[in-house]
């Protein structure tokens, strides 16, 4: 039932790679998962190896919704072999947040698509953009929470805070119910001081809010997803598909 977006505005930081395999560790403790691809350069699309140019994708269906109110994302479901079902992007998407200027109610587009398909997952992950532009609203306005994912190698408390006062407006003027469901380190090394205090930092700042697990860097979960694949399919024993089985874990206790 819960819809949670994995977003911050920095790239690389492992929303792709934690909506993919928190998804894929969701779907094997028998959770009903659906990933939706919010992002135009449809990395979570490929990583699935889903097909280029699907014919009905999320860009598709914001088209006729913004054009007809006809959008339909039921249509645009596709499962896949890791047993998650997806909504896939396409690059089109880059231009939508154009395309759906000057329209009202263009902040909940997405709140209106995903309406019909709720009731049929355990989970819905919202895979954001790098920019807290219109796309990455218009998930903030559809979920009930937002996941944080963050390296350990950045100091990243500017972005974080930076996206926590975006969070706060959209909390207080567009969606009440939004709460943060917590930061997750991702490319974590216990033996790099750096991570550790950057983490020691989230957690005073955040009380409460950081997942006990973190992502150990871990360069099967990067061949993973070249290959197409998700941790457990590509390597179940690796360090990747423990922390994120973790991860899980955690995540169905807070949820
Ligand atoms: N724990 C990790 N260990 C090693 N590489 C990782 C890890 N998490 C992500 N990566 C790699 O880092 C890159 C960026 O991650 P990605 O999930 O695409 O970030 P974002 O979606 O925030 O831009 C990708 O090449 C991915 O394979
Ligand atoms: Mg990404």
């Amino acid at each position: 039932m819960p819809v949670i977006s994995i977003a911050i505005q920095k790239g690389g930081s492992g929303k792709t790679t934690t909506a993919i395999n928190l998804g894929a560790a969701l779907a094997r403790a028998g959770k009903r998962v659906l990933l939706v691809d919010a992002d135009p350069q449809a990395n979570l699309s490929q990583s699935l190896g889903l097909e280029d140019e699907p014919v009905f994708n999320l860009y598709t269906e914001l088209k006729k919704e913004i054009q007809e109110s006809s959008g339909d994302l039921v249509k645009a479901v596709v499962t896949t072999r890791s047993g998650m079902d997806v909504v896939p992007a396409s690059i089109d998407l880059a231009v939508v947040e154009l395309e759906m200027a000057g329209m009202i109610g263009r902040e909940q587009l997405l709140s209106w698509l995903l309406k019909p398909l709720i009731p049929a997952y355990d989970y819905i992950l919202i895979d954001c953009p790098h920019a807290i532009g219109m796309l990455t609203v218009n998930a903030l306005l559809a979920s009930d929470y937002v996941l944080i994912p963050l390296p350990g190698e950045f100091l990243p408390l500017k972005g974080v805070y930076s996206f926590m006062r975006q969070f706060d407006m959209i909390q207080k003027k567009l969606n009440p119910k939004l709460q943060l469901l917590g930061l997750v380190m991702t490319r974590f090394d216990e033996r790099k001081v750096m991570n550790v205090g950057v983490k020691k930092q989230l957690e005073e700042k955040f009380e409460g809010k950081v997942f006990r697990t973190v992502i150990r860097t871990n360069m099967q979960l990067a061949k993973a997803q070249e290959a197409g694949m998700d941790i457990f399919s590509f390597d179940g024993s690796a360090n990747g598909a423990k922390d994120y089985r973790d991860l899980a874990e955690e995540l169905i206790q807070k949820t």
